[in-house]
């Protein structure tokens, strides 16, 4: 697998030739290193409906013919704006795919787009190439994240640290003790000023942190 950060919490996961994006926003995002022109994808997979995180998906779902994997009430929304595709889920569900599989997980947070309810919010996990990587979406920490990690056992777990709205680095540190994956990527700060602006007190006892840079690619196999 490969991982590309795309920034905030945007990822392209890479295998052979299948890529899928998670939560591609891109337009107004000021780390963004790419456009949403730029981005070739076979599937679009997002956490929730909150605008930086649906970001660019319209636009990359048409230009590139891609199914979204979303909750029920966002797929469905994503439908009437005219997305061809879609694969509606809800948490504990598991959808299989030709690269593998993506499982939505809890998340302890809200979601809405321009006022409408968007169902639940959700973490992602995604099988591909035989790497498991679980993107936690936006979330307060939960001790059900012990079971993610038992379950799923993700070798990488993308945390959000930014504070305010999610976790902030303390309890992301705890989170990924729970989770327990070889590597942690944080994500959800230093995009805004609100958020935590560094990875720096990110530190989780027996996990190696892996800081991305908008734009960088990271090859696993
Ligand atoms: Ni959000
Ligand atoms: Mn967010």
């Amino acid at each position: 697998m490969t991982i590309t950060f795309l920034g905030h919490s945007g990822f392209l996961l890479s295998h052979g030739k299948w890529t899928v994006a998670i939560d591609p926003f891109l337009s107004g995002n000021p780390l963004a290193v790419h456009k949403a022109e730029e981005i070739a994808c076979t599937h679009i997979a997002l956490t929730h409906g909150h605008a930086d995180h649906v970001g660019d998906t319209i636009t990359i779902a048409r230009a590139n013919g891609a199914p979204v994997v979303a909750a029920f009430e966002l797929a469905n929304y994503l439908s009437e704006q005219g997305v061809e595709s879609t694969e509606q889920g809800n948490p504990g569900g598991r959808i299989e795919f030709p690269f593998g599989w993506i499982a939505f997980t809890h998340a302890f947070h809200s979601s809405s787009y321009e006022g409408r309810y968007m169902g639940m919010p959700c973490g992602l996990v995604v099988s591909m190439g035989g790497v498991v990587f679980y993107h936690a979406g936006d979330t307060d920490l939960f001790s059900d994240m012990v079971l993610i990690g038992e379950f799923y056992k993700p070798r990488i777990a993308a945390l959000p640290i930014g504070d305010r709205f999610t976790m902030g680095p303390e309890l992301a540190c705890r989170a990924a003790a729970m989770i327990k994956p070889e590597f942690a990527i944080p994500i959800h700060y230093r995009t805004f000023p609100p958020l935590v602006q560094s990875a720096e007190a990110f530190r989780p006892e027996g996990v190696a942190v892996r800081e991305m840079e908008p734009g960088e690619s990271w090859s696993l196999s």
